[in-house]
């Protein structure tokens, strides 16, 4: 693809068809977004962001998205897999202690000391579980399941190891965590689109979240892949701009 940008007119050309795009349109918005997408994963643009003092390693329009998410459904419990450095975690507590409901449990197949040491310390550290192990250990899982109360369920993120072994693995053993019309956020399917670029597998194109989530979904009817409804919009573009591309999988019953 040639890409041809001058003044606001972009011109592509793909296949000796060209194009004209505008740069106020939503077509030019994607494709320009896309370039970002690309570029800020070879300049590691997302691991440049902390929350409450500690790194996150997500894309800011991503953790709007899941804010939104979160305020929406008001789950009793998040469950995210992969802490790192622990920025996920206080982000999803300090959204919980300011809405006066809802604690986290993380699961990492390796908490380092330092960030063990830096979330134990953290004002958010009360509203936080830590299990350590890998997520599709079946003692894992039910280390999670005993911290919930009978029956208690809530939303699930998966954002550990991206293979698409795993993310199935972990699609099986979490989705019992979800409660009805609350998600399991499959994190990082970026990796489909990004196969090729630095720091990336080839068989990325196809071992990925994406294709997880296909497997899963062929084999389940209590689950839907849905992108979640923007909370407000008044402007034209309708897509997320993310590292998670159809990341949010519903439970309908
Ligand atoms: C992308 S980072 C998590 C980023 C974090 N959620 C955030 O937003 O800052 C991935 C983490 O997954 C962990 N991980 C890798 N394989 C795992 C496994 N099998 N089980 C649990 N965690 C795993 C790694 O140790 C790493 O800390």
């Amino acid at each position: 693809m040639d890409i041809r940008i001058n003044g606001d007119n972009i011109t592509v050309t793909e296949n000796g068809v060209e194009r004209k795009l505008g740069i106020g349109t939503p077509e030019a918005f994607k494709l320009l977004s896309s370039l970002w997408l690309r570029s800020g994963w070879d300049t590691k643009h997302v691991y440049s962001f902390t929350w409450m003092g500690r790194p996150i390693i997500q894309l800011p329009e991503d953790v709007i998205r899941i804010q939104e998410v979160i305020y929406r459904v008001k789950p009793d419990v998040l469950i995210e897999t992969g802490i790192a450095h622990g920025g996920s975690l206080i982000f999803y507590a300090s959204l919980f202690k300011a809405m006066g409901k809802g604690r986290v449990i993380g699961v990492d197949i390796e908490v380092r000391p330092h960030n063990r040491e830096a979330i134990e310390a953290h004002d958010m550290h009360y509203l936080i579980t830590m299990i350590e192990g890998s997520s599709i250990d079946d003692k894992i899982t039910g280390k999670v399941r005993s911290q919930l109360k009978d029956g208690e369920r809530g939303i699930v993120i998966l954002d550990s190891n991206h293979t698409k072994e795993h993310v199935l693995a972990e699609l099986w053993a979490y989705s019992e965590f979800v409660a009805v019309n609350s998600y399991i956020v499959a994190c990082d399917g970026i990796a489909k689109e990004i196969a090729g670029a630095p720091r990336t597998k080839p068989e990325w194109a196809t071992d990925n979240p994406q294709s997880a989530i296909k497997d899963f979904l062929s084999e389940r009817n209590d689950f839907v892949q849905e992108e979640p409804v923007f909370q407000f919009n008044e402007g034209q573009i309708k897509e997320r701009v993310t590292y998670w591309p159809g990341a949010f999988l519903r439970r309908v019953k």
